[in-house]
């Protein structure tokens, strides 16, 4: 009998040892884990930046912009991973694949702001909060440029501030994030 009670007390500490190291566990990932991470995604013709109508876009390159953001994200102690595509199918395979992957998307659309529906329900799709940024202003230019199917979906846009609309991107997210 005091033998079947030793088991047992044995045991009940055991499990207890467990609970109390999975938990510990538990928070030790939760740490290394807890840096929010946020794709910055831009568009068609992005990619020239740099030689591409400088007096509109500036001499800043992608590659600037990339290392501008991962800089940025660190001091935001933001996760931040970059993607570039001229293709609005591919836009929409990593706005889908965001989800479960990145907490928040900065997204300069190009020319697909202005055209694409698609992008703009793929966004609606995903639930993420998304930072329209643009590097001219973009309601000063023509006036097909005015009109933007990503703004009713972000929740908010940034544009006429050049490549450092994108640090400013990153961090309204990180104000969002820090509001959760
Ligand atoms: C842009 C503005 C768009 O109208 C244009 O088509 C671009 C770049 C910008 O960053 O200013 O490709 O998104």
């Amino acid at each position: 009998m005091h033998h079947f009670f030793h088991k047992l007390r044995v045991h009940a500490a055991l499990l207890l040892d467990s609970a109390v190291y999975g938990s510990l566990t538990d928070c030790i990932e939760y740490e290394s884990s807890a840096m929010p991470s946020v794709l910055i995604l831009n568009g068609p013709n992005l990619n020239l930046l740099g030689t591409r109508q400088p007096e509109v876009y500036g001499a800043t390159t992608l590659a600037d912009i990339e290392k501008l953001c991962v800089d940025a994200g660190a001091a935001l102690g933001l996760d931040v991973a970059c993607f570039q595509s001229n293709h609005e199918g591919a836009m929409i395979d990593q706005i889908h694949a965001a989800k479960g992957t990145h907490d928040g998307i900065v997204l300069n659309a190009g020319a697909y702001t202005h055209t694409s529906i698609a992008l703009m329900d793929a966004i609606a799709s995903v639930e993420l909060p998304v930072v329209e940024v643009h590097l001219s202003n973009i309601h000063a230019r023509e006036s097909f440029r005015h009109r933007s199917y990503i703004a009713p979906v972000a929740i908010g846009q940034i544009c006429g501030f050049g490549a450092k609309g994108y640090a400013l991107a990153l961090d309204a997210l990180a104000d969002v994030f820090a509001r959760k």
